[in-house]
């Protein structure tokens, strides 16, 4: 069966064409990050008008790539949420459409399910049941999986999403948005020596690691960071419109990276204990980070599964794939139920937990 996937959920345009036997054929990509990069953040309307400049373009070139015809295609899965409303509406609409037009069951898709199952685009993909460690700017959870669509959240984040706390902590600190490469990369400078002469200075909690359960909070850790920053400049006489220097700028993205990277490792390994689980998927945009991804490679007796590099953001591929598990286990009537339901879902909240086996 021959899926098209589209996302559209926030800064990402993603649509790609997955083959249910033979796998990813073709997707391609806009990011609208150097449009909001301006603001410091996404801009809602600003992203939903971009997605409807970039859905046709994008479309026609993974048909392009793929060397196939329109009418090769049985079926669409669009991200239906969560996320932005706007944004969700106008890659909803566009999927939607598109699937009346070609007489096609058209299927809304959960975004964290897409990024739950992005791993298995892989070649040696993991199977369930596994834990997964879903961490993205909207998101921190962590999921017990035994099948697809049957979900038990373990933990999740009582305030910030870790992702969110990186892009917090990086506009602090001046480095743009989003944060998460940014501080990556100076962390990634302090390790490779030139400014390792003078011991980090800082160091931070590893929030709610001190006791039992599986829940995270990040918005302490942003505050500590101002905190201590602010202290560090009243001891070396730097006032507040003085830019930090580099080496200590360098200092605080490490020292804020190796207290997420802990926190998250430490509550991956808890969550393996208590189901007795061996593997661990994580999926989501902080899961690019390098820092994340040797470390947690260290658990013991664990193996670990990533989805590639650019497949941990917002991407087509993982939709496509997400609908095609589900699409491939429908009855005809069942995909014919979908095809005459003309209805565009969007919803910008939507609890992973309220997902169920398909039938
Ligand atoms: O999954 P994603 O593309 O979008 C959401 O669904 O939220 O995740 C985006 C988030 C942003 O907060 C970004 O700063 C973070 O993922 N991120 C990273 C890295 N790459 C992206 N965080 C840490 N290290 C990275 N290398
Ligand atoms: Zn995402």
């Amino acid at each position: 069966m021959l899926v098209l996937g589209f996302e559209s959920s926030c800064d990402e345009t993603g649509v790609a064409l997955v083959d249910t036997k033979r796998g990813l054929l073709a997707h391609a990509l806009y990011s609208q990050v150097a449009m909001h990069a301006e603001y410091g953040g996404v801009v809602p309307e600003l992203a939903s008008r971009d997605h409807i400049r970039k859905l046709t373009p994008l479309l026609e070139k993974v048909i392009a790539d793929a060397n196939l015809i329109s009418s090769d295609v049985d079926a669409i899965a669009y991200t239906a949420g969560p996320g932005l409303v706007g944004a969700l509406l106008t890659g909803a609409a566009y999927a939607r459409s598109l699937a009346l037009a070609w007489d096609i069951p058209a299927l809304p898709v959960h975004h964290m399910e897409g990024h739950l199952l992005a791993p298995m685009l892989e070649l040696d993909p993991p199977d369930f049941p596994f834990v997964a460690l879903l961490v993205s700017g909207g998101h921190t959870m962590l999921v017990d999986v035994r099948g697809l669509g049957d979900y038990t959240l373990l933990g999740e984040s009582l305030d910030d999403a870790v992702g969110e706390a990186f892009d917090k902590t990086a506009k602090l600190l001046e480095l743009g948005y989003p944060g998460g490469p940014a501080i990556e990369r100076l962390a990634k400078q302090q390790l490779s020596g030139s400014l390792l002469q003078a011991q980090n200075p800082f160091k931070f909690s590893r929030p709610m690691t001190d006791r039992p359960g599986l829940d995270f909070s990040f918005s302490g850790l942003k505050t500590q960071v101002v905190t201590h920053v602010n202290k560090w400049r009243a001891q070396h006489d730097f006032s507040e419109d003085m830019e930090l220097d580099e080496q200590t700028t360098v200092h605080v993205a490490a020292a804020f990276q190796d207290a997420v990277v802990d926190t998250l490792t430490i509550k991956c390994n808890r969550a393996l204990q208590q189901t007795g689980r061996r593997q661990l998927v994580v999926a989501g945009g902080v899961g690019a980070n390098q820092a994340l991804r040797e470390q947690l490679k260290t658990l013991p007796d664990t193996q670990v599964w990533f989805p590639r590099l650019e497949f941990c953001t917002d991407n087509g591929a993982m939709i496509a794939y997400a609908g095609g598990r589900r699409l491939e286990q429908m009855t005809p009537e069942q995909q014919q139920t979908l095809q005459s339901d003309l209805s565009v879902q969007a919803r910008p909240r939507w609890p992973l937990h309220e997902l169920t086996p398909p039938e």
